[in-house]
């Protein structure tokens, strides 16, 4: 798809991760709304971008909010081209019996519950269209589940899982589907996740974030060759093999001796 003119919404975009993918389909010349919770962050990063990126206040977990957000956009521009479900939010690592039932509700509603929500709002008109973008910001921990990071890490795979399944269902509308895979990135997120660490360690650490315009025209690059996997830190692929290599040893033999899988009837 060529992203030249075409319509997209970002969500969490009032800064990190989702202001660079404001800015890098903006740099393409795309029209751009980004939304946010906050509207003073999406007001400031819209402002910072320019090239005529707007702002809007938008509650991904509330159904309401999507639609006061869909009839926005639509007034300003038509309808949406490309949807990125970027907003998120993590917890501090902690073993998980420490995570109250509130923090896991609250991390399945807006990482889970918004990208839902946000799919279903859009996904009929564009499989009616025969055209159209999903863009959803899954996690590093989406494919590879961190100690301390339980819960995060379950409503990352939540987001793999879904968005992959409907890159099937989607794909026959011409609708396409991509999975983005942050591992550390510079954001609001990530620095007040770095622990209460000595100066020089808080520095190392600092240091090693990407920046997030990077991962912008990383997603910008996906959509345009409609590629499903966004994998913008790649040193995570000796982690990701050896995850693989165990559930690959796990396959042995069938539960019930003599088992033989039926197949299902085709056409
Ligand atoms: N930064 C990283 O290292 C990293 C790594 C992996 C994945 N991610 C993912 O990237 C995405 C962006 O995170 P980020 O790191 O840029 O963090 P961030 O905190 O800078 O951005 C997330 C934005 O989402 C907004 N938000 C929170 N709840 C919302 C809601 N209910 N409705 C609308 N907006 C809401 C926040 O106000 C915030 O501006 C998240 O999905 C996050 O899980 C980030």
């Amino acid at each position: 798809m060529d992203v030249t003119g075409k319509v997209v919404l970002v969500t969490g975009g009032g800064g990190g991760i989702g202001a660079g993918i404001a800015e890098a389909f903006a740099e393409k010349g795309a029209r751009v709304a980004v939304t946010d919770i906050n509207g003073t962050f999406a007001a400031t990063e819209a402002e910072r971008i320019g090239r005529g990126v707007v702002a809007l206040e938008h509650n991904v977990t509330s159904p309401e909010s999507w639609e006061d957000v869909k009839a926005a956009v639509e007034g300003l521009w038509g309808s949406v081209d490309i949807l990125c479900n970027n907003a998120g939010i993590s917890l501090p690592f902690q073993p998980m019996e420490a995570v109250s039932l509130d923090q896991f509700d609250r991390v399945m509603a807006v990482n889970v519950r918004g990208v839902f929500v946000g799919c279903k709002t859009f996904m009929p008109e564009m499989k009616t269209r025969g055209s159209g973008h999903i863009v959803n910001t899954s996690s590093v921990n989406g494919q590879l589940p961190h100690q301390t990071f339980a819960v995060y890490s379950a409503s990352k795979f939540a987001v793999t899982a879904l968005s992959e399944a409907i890159r099937d269902e989607l794909a026959p509308f011409g609708v396409g589907v991509s999975i983005l895979y942050p591992g550390l990135t510079r954001s609001r997120m990530s620095e007040g996740q770095i622990p209460d660490l000595p100066e020089d360690k808080r520095q190392v650490l600092s240091d090693m974030m990407m920046e997030p315009i990077w991962l912008g025209r990383a997603v910008v690059r996906a959509v345009e060759n409609n590629e499903l996997h966004i994998i913008s830190h790649p040193d995570h692929l000796p982690a990701l093999e050896a995850r693989m290599d165990r559930l690959h040893a796990a396959f042995g033999e069938p539960a019930q001796p003599g088992y033989i899988a039926a197949r299902m009837p085709t056409g």
